[in-house]
């Protein structure tokens, strides 16, 4: 029999073969560690020596490996239990980086990248030779971004290469907004997770394909797509629409979507409606500071997601309450949200998570 032992302090694998019974017996651990240089470097030793290591960006944590090596980057299809055909994001750290993934960088992003790097949009451009095919998912176009979160500004520093990373969570379920929550996602499936707080958007990168003409964003994120608009001054296409994924979730989501509901009492009754149609107990509403007293007043559980105001506050409160769900919950009710800018990026969010949509 062969046991694996681990040292989890060194990062170390060793493998002991005993005849017939277990000789020792250790417990794989997932190193939690600081934003602190020290710390960092540990990280980054953790990666370039093929490991798996969580950590923060301004949007949400990612879960990162080298970008230029085909084993790290198969090893995070495997421990995300990700479908093969979803491509990666590679992060980089400066210009010089991001050059060397692309295949000719042509003018108009250098445009993007002064006016929105560091930041949450990932570009699609062709890749160059150093971009294992992995990584792409077979695909001859990469997508690249520059977090501005200074931690892992830090850390792909020295690495001192881009870092292939998804958001730190499995396959078709929600984001990870913190620490806590990359532990629970993937506990001893990867190396460390560098605690760098909650993040402070909580909305996945803007990724926008640039090697078509017209532009095509390929999913809105917390750069709103109507500012990239504004900034190209041309066509941009919308390539999304309904999201061919969704959330696994434990519970059955409605999504009550509109665009027209200006007035709060119209917005409470437009959910109350459904809510009276679902019938019998363990349904919950979604609802907003805005609006919650008045589901009080009428009888119905509800949660505020924050203030209609911070769509980035709704969007975090919405994983954290999913999150969180008491188990007498069999069913929520989101209630239809403001629409444009940054809350294209929450609708589809809220389509991602939803079961049932009703446009009211
Ligand atoms: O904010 C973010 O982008 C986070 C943080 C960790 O940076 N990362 C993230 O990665 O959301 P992920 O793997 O969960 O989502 C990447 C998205 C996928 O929807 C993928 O289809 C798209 O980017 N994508 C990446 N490269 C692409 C390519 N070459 N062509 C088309 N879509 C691409
Ligand atoms: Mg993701």
């Amino acid at each position: 029999m062969i046991t694996r032992l681990r040292d989890t302090f060194l990062g170390l694998t060793l493998s002991v073969l005993s005849e017939s019974r277990i000789i020792s017996f250790v417990v794989v651990e997932l190193r939690l560690l600081g934003p602190g240089m020290r710390d960092l470097s540990v990280a980054a030793s953790l990666i370039k020596g093929g490991g798996l290591v969580a950590f923060p960006t301004e949007t949400v944590y990612g879960l990162g490996g080298l970008g230029f090596s085909a084993d790290s980057v198969t090893k995070i299809f495997r421990v995300k239990d990700r479908s093969p055909d979803v491509p990666l994001i590679l992060h980089v750290s400066s210009l010089r980086m991001f050059e060397e993934c692309i295949d000719g960088v042509p003018e108009v992003a250098y445009e993007l990248v002064r006016r929105f790097w560091p930041g949450p949009l990932t570009l699609v451009l062709p890749k160059s030779h150093k971009v294992p095919e992995v990584v792409t998912a077979g695909r001859v176009t990469v997508g690249v971004r520059w977090p501005s979160h200074e931690v892992t500004q830090k850390l792909i520093d020295l690495v001192g290469e881009p870092l292939a990373a998804p958001s730190a969570n499995r396959f078709m379920s929600l984001p990870p907004l913190t620490a806590g929550d990359v532990v629970i996602e993937l506990d001893d499936l990867i190396d460390a997770v560098v605690d760098g707080g909650e993040v402070p958007l909580g909305v996945e990168s803007t990724v926008i394909d640039l090697s078509v003409r017209p532009f095509r964003v390929l999913r809105p994120g917390s750069l709103p797509v109507p500012k990239l608009e504004a900034f190209l001054s041309e066509e941009v296409i919308r390539a999304y629409g309904m999201p061919s994924r969704k959330y696994r979730l434990g519970v059955e989501v409605v999504y009550v979507r509109s665009c027209s509901l200006g007035m709060m009492t119209d917005v409470v009754d437009s959910v109350a409606d459904v809510v009276g149609r679902l019938g019998s107990g363990g349904v919950l509403v979604l609802g907003s500071d805005e609006t919650l007293r008045d589901y009080f007043d009428r009888g119905i559980e509800a949660v505020s997601l924050g203030s209609r105001r911070k769509p980035f506050e709704v969007g975090k409160g919405f994983i954290r309450v999913l999150r969180s769900l008491p188990s007498r919950v069999r069913k929520v009710v989101i209630e239809p949200f403001p629409c444009g800018g940054v809350w294209e990026a929450l609708d589809y969010r809220f389509l991602k998570a939803a079961r049932k949509v009703v446009e009211a």
